[in-house]
């Protein structure tokens, strides 16, 4: 029986009503197979947990299908959305790889959709996944190469070819982004989803312009654009929990020790080089520390003040950690120290402090700081 078939079941939903709640113990998946029939049985019992998951992406959860692999890859909706806004109202958009339909129900609520998938099993997910929402688009089994000459505007997600692995170069997708893109003949605005990790000279050589999508404190993604209606732009980070933006700048100056105060920036503003917007000058050697006397609140920083910044000495540390009233600190390092062990090394009673360890080529410094609002 395929998913198709199975999703068709009109016992499908009695089956997985009979699993939320439960631990799936080879006992009762045997009453349920006795009940329902193995097949069935089996793909209901997955669903509750998947479910469940999945609320952290979709919060339709509940009335969706899911498996557990093209869960894993689904776009968040938060994501999904944005993206989708970014297309013209009243156009077709053509997702090319839709999977159970992450991105397709984002297209598919701004206005119409086609999707397409390799795999059938994805391609009945998604169609349930539209329908059980209450949205209307097509969904077929397809291959994406096979639609590229006529589409104007589209999207790809491609699969990853090592599912385990960090991507750290377009070559390891499928389909080839690459070839995607020189096969794209009238595409007015299309964009791929790929890994922030893929170097620059590949996300720049592919498109006319990039946008690292930031959500929940995370870089997600590396959207690159083409079409004719793309102007060529440079990098740009976006965060779609706040709506903001930051085009890529110059390199601000590095300076080896901290001033008044220090700000983390977002990781999508870091990767999309957009670190000369806060009058500030950049810490030490690790991308993302900022520092100078002052510095303005900003959706894309958390900012520290400086109680105390010195050569990396767990002794004189935690000393100034006492002498500031502090305890047990909250440790984060862009330099590869063992976080817990420093935690541990400076723990004891008092207020909460944040230790900032930062390098200088070999050298590590801390920062001992208090986190400030805003
Ligand atoms: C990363 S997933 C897409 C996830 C989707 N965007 C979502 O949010 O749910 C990639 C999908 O590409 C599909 N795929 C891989 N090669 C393909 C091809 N040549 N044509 C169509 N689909 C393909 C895989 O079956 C997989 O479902």
């Amino acid at each position: 029986m395929d998913v198709g078939e199975l999703i068709g079941d009109h016992r499908l939903w009695e089956a997985i009503e009979a699993c939320r709640g439960v631990r799936i113990t080879p006992g009762h998946l045997k009453r349920l197979a006795d009940r329902f029939g193995p097949e069935l049985a089996r793909f209901a019992s997955t669903q509750p947990a998947l479910q469940l998951s999945a609320k952290r992406k979709f919060a339709g959860a509940d009335q969706m299908l899911f498996e557990r692999g093209a869960l894993e890859m689904a776009t968040h909706e938060a994501v999904s959305a944005w993206r989708a806004s970014q297309f013209p109202e009243g156009v077709l958009v053509t997702d090319l790889t839709c999977g159970i339909g992450g991105d397709l129900i984002a297209f598919c609520r701004r206005g119409s959709a086609v999707g397409f998938d390799l795999n059938p099993d994805a391609v009945h997910l998604a169609r349930h996944n539209l329908a059980a929402l209450g949205l209307q688009g097509e969904v077929h089994v397809g291959d994406a190469l096979q639609h590229l000459d006529v589409l104007q505007y589209g999207f790809i997600d491609p699969a990853r070819r090592n599912p385990n692995g960090r991507i750290t170069s377009i070559g390891e997708y499928l389909p080839d982004p690459r070839l995607v893109f020189s096969e794209l003949k009238g595409a007015r605005r299309f964009a791929a989803k790929l890994s922030p990790m893929v170097p620059d000279a590949e996300l720049r050589s592919l498109g006319k312009a990039v946008d690292f999508i930031g959500h929940e404190n995370q870089c997600k993604e590396a959207l690159v654009w083409t079409g004719s209606e793309v102007e060529p732009r440079p990098y740009r980070a976006v965060d779609v929990d706040t709506g903001e933006t930051l085009t890529e700048t110059d390199p601000p100056p590095t300076v080896t020790a901290a001033r008044g105060i220090i700000a983390e920036a977002k990781p999508a503003a870091i990767r999309a080089h957009a670190l000369g917007h806060f009058a500030a000058e950049a810490l030490g050697d690790t991308p993302g520390y900022l520092t100078a006397d002052t510095i303005a609140p900003s959706p894309w920083l958390k900012r520290f003040e400086v109680l105390v910044d010195h050569a990396a000495d767990v002794t004189r540390t935690r000393a100034a950690l006492r002498a500031h009233g502090g305890g047990t600190p909250v440790v984060k390092s862009r330099a590869k120290i063992d976080v817990e062990k420093l935690q541990r090394d400076l723990g004891g009673p008092g207020e909460e402090l944040v230790i900032l360890v930062y390098a200088n080529g070999p050298k590590l410094r801390h920062a001992v700081c208090r986190l400030l609002e805003g």
